[in-house]
């Protein structure tokens, strides 16, 4: 049973399979936070908290003089109000018709759903009714009336509990929500670090662990875009959590706009955090009647370390946010011209590289940036979505035709958000990019923004982009981005409105993204922000993958991947082999260095195939024949990180079947180091009863035959699940600069 109600005491436990989750409607009806982490029995750990008169932390008047123990700033709160005793971030913070911001919420109910609720117009967590169940708890502002429904979906197998708030004003005047977080989570005790993820364009994802301080800490956007900066994942760990032992929760908003995740240790070292759409370009007005959901937020907790928790949210993005006919389809290895061509080709050109990629088992070409308009550059032709039929040397219709009569798919690259000064769509429809009345607007990469918060711009942007597919032979899509947004401003709302700018923006983004993927259900779309600047659940909700990033640089995407990997599966994150020296740095790595690391991602390909040596060819149809084999393995395996880019000198990671029967481990040296300390690989997800067989890839015996593996028993012999988890065995040295590995695991008997 996944939820225990205690009506009498108004206690309410949420069971996933290893964690416990409660709370509790007290006696004034302050719903309070009780408990989350470790599974336990439903016994009401409400009265295990702890209340003392605390001075300058006030009590409720109804109490009278009887109770000073009692305060809201000190309690653990389910959903914190702003301006009525609790001092500390709060959960939601209005401001009603006297001007006032004051918000007490306070229980008046709750009821059971069957299965997982949805979220009208917001991407969110799916399941089927055996899978999942709703609890609602539903609070009121006894003043305002404002009414707010705390929204729970227990996924009691994947150890997740999603949140989500519905706020309606049941009063009779208008109320202004100026915060209005997604959740609020209470710890009464703990010693806590919190992982983030921060970064740049071209760098994103980099790990940060650090403290939980006294004072408040928090990572955010307000980009118009859950940005390369921060992104929208948060991990909270015991202190001495690692991969495999400790304490950890986690939580990914399930949106690609602003948001806002805080922390604060409190005065009596008790821990909050928040998440939800930050407050800074947030406003929304709610009329008599009138209804806000906010954007949902995946819970998971591990009682196993950070390995499990990424497992959770791995297994949770890839089976309830991502859709359709591609979530579990393997995905086609492409080719994209970018970096072979930037938008310097013809016709001819893409022809020849799709030709010469389906020669080497290369099944997709993606035609990138520079196919429309008056689109030379980076400097103009944004919204002109028409085919540049000089470039081309043909109508796109006979370019793509082309390209699917040399045996491949076809791709095309498409920017709907964006628009360029230098555009026939700016001359004739400037009302439509977001721009201050008055104020000369912030350019970034030359380009301003489309307004998707209107519907009129929503239906044209609809009506030319089907057009568009619908007179091609496309298979993909890349829906790329290339700025974030301020001078926020809308011509169609009233002033005291424009504080919804930016979440309305991304409702008009979804509700767009909606139409076209029920448009063209066989279309595998790849959501792109120059790069990773919109890489959030929310976009997978509608596409299944990602361009992770603007780096091909194998060795700064291990940083990447690595931590991307801890709240997004490897089908996720899109990755590819480009040439040397990499465009971005400059650096040399071998060929085999950068397949293995974008075999942890979609794989593909993105250089001049031209420019390639026949031995080079060879090695990407091995490379490819490799990928084909382990495809399955890669989309759908439980992954693990077995070190660290950030430390040492290998990162090692393994994919494992879910059964433990086989597992790739992946070794790639981001350091060089004489006489090395042994690299050891302890094999994560196999059984411990059985016995296995370890194979340095065909690949790489072949090119580095002194280089055997394993040491210390020869190719013939076998060894346990359970020695391979405590022992590990030894990844063979490096022979060259930036070396990767791939072994394989194969089960070969019970011993
Ligand atoms: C940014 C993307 O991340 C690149 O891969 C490429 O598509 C360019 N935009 C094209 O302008």
């Amino acid at each position: 049973m996944a939820m225990m109600i205690d009506t009498l005491h108004r206690v309410f436990t949420l069971q996933t399979k290893h964690s416990t989750y409660q709370m509790k409607a007290d006696e004034l009806g302050v719903l309070l936070h009780t408990y989350y982490g470790e599974k336990t029995d439903h016994s009401d750990k409400g009265l295990l908290c702890y209340r003392s008169d605390r001075g300058f932390s006030g009590n409720p008047f109804e109490l009278g003089t009887s109770d000073r123990t009692y305060s809201l700033d000190s309690l653990p709160q389910e959903y914190s109000g702003f301006g009525t005793g609790d001092y500390r971030i709060t959960a939601l913070r209005v401001r009603n018709q006297d001007g006032s911001q004051a918000v007490d919420l306070r229980y008046t109910g709750h009821r059971v759903e069957k299965g997982k609720y949805g979220i009208p117009g917001l991407p969110a967590v799916y399941a089927e009714e055996t899978e999942a169940e709703t609890l609602v708890l539903c609070l009121r502002d006894a003043c305002s009336g404002l009414e707010v429904e705390l929204y729970y979906g227990i996924l009691e197998e994947l150890d997740t509990i999603t949140r989500a708030v519905k706020i309606t004003n049941r009063g009779n005047k208008a109320v202004f929500l100026e915060k209005a977080a997604s959740m609020n989570l209470d710890w009464e005790y703990g010693d806590f670090q919190w992982i983030s993820f921060y970064g740049r364009h071209s760098m994103e994802m980099h790990v940060q662990k650090t403290d939980v301080h006294h004072g408040i800490q928090s990572v955010g956007s307000v980009r118009g875009i859950s940005s390369h900066q921060y992104n929208p994942l948060l991990l909270l760990c015991e202190r001495g959590a690692n991969e495999t032992m400790g304490s950890c929760y986690g939580f990914s908003f399930v949106y690609s706009g602003e948001f806002l995740m805080e922390l604060e240790k409190d005065q009596l070292d008790r821990t909050r955090l928040l998440c939800g759409i930050h407050p800074d370009n947030f406003s929304w007005t709610l009329e008599e009647g009138e209804t806000l959901w906010l954007p949902e937020v995946i819970m998971t907790y591990s009682d196993r370390g950070l390995g499990k928790l990424s497992g959770n949210f791995h297994r949770v993005i890839r089976e309830h946010i991502c859709r359709g006919k591609w979530r579990d389809k393997r995905r086609p290895i492409l080719i994209n011209n970018w970096e072979a061509t930037y938008f310097d080709f013809t016709g001819e050109r893409l022809i020849t590289i799709a030709r010469e990629a389906k020669k080497l088992g290369i099944e997709l070409f993606v035609m990138d940036d520079g196919w429309f308009g008056k689109r030379q550059d980076d400097n103009s032709g944004l919204g002109d979505w028409v085919p540049n039929e000089q470039k081309l040397d043909c109508t796109l219709q006979e370019l793509a035709g082309r390209i699917v009569a040399e045996g491949m798919e076809f791709g095309i690259w498409l920017e709907p958000e964006s628009i360029s000064v230098d555009s026939d769509l700016y001359r004739s429809h400037p009302e439509w990019a977001v721009e201050i009345p008055g104020r000369r607007p912030c350019l970034s990469r030359n380009q301003l923004v489309l307004d998707f918060s209107r519907r009129d711009v929503q239906a044209y942007i609809i009506e030319t982009i089907t057009e568009l597919l619908q007179g091609i032979p496309v298979t993909y899509v890349k829906w790329d981005f290339n700025r974030a947004i301020c001078d926020k401003f809308s011509g169609l709302l009233d002033s005291g409105r424009q504080g919804e700018f930016s979440h309305r923006y991304v409702l008009g983004l979804y509700s767009v993204l909606e139409t076209l993927i029920e448009n063209f259900p066989e279309i595998l779309f790849e959501g792109c922000c120059g790069g990773g600047g919109r890489f959030d659940a929310g976009i997978l909700y509608y596409m299944p993958q990602i361009w992770c990033s603007d780096t091909t640089d194998a060795i700064e995407r291990l940083g990447i991947q690595y931590g991307a990997s801890f709240g997004y599966p490897v089908s996720a994150m899109g990755s590819h082999v480009s040439t040397v020296p990499n465009h971005q740095t400059g650096r040399i790595t071998p060929l085999s260095t950068r397949g293995c690391v974008a075999m942890a991602g979609t794989f593909g390909y993105e250089l001049d195939i031209e420019q390639m040596t026949p031995e080079e060819k060879e090695e990407v149809r091995k490379q490819i024949a490799i990928f084909q084999t382990y495809a399955p393995l890669i989309q759908k395996g439980v992954y693990y990180r077995l070190s660290s880019p950030l430390e040492g000198t290998c990162t090692v990671w393994e994919i494992a079947d879910p059964d433990g029967r086989e597992a790739l481990v992946s070794a790639v040296y981001h350091h060089a180091e004489a006489n090395p300390v042994p690299v050891r690989a302890r094999v994560q997800g196999l059984r411990d009863e059985l016995y296995y067989r370890l194979r340095l890839h065909e690949d790489f015996a072949e090119k580095y035959p002194e280089r055997t593996l394993p040491y210390g028993f020869g190719p013939d012999e076998t060894i346990s699940g359970a020695a391979l988890r405590q022992y590990g065995f030894v990844v063979p040295d490096a022979a060259d600069g930036f070396q990767a590995w791939q072994i394989s695991v194969e089960v070969c008997g019970e011993g």
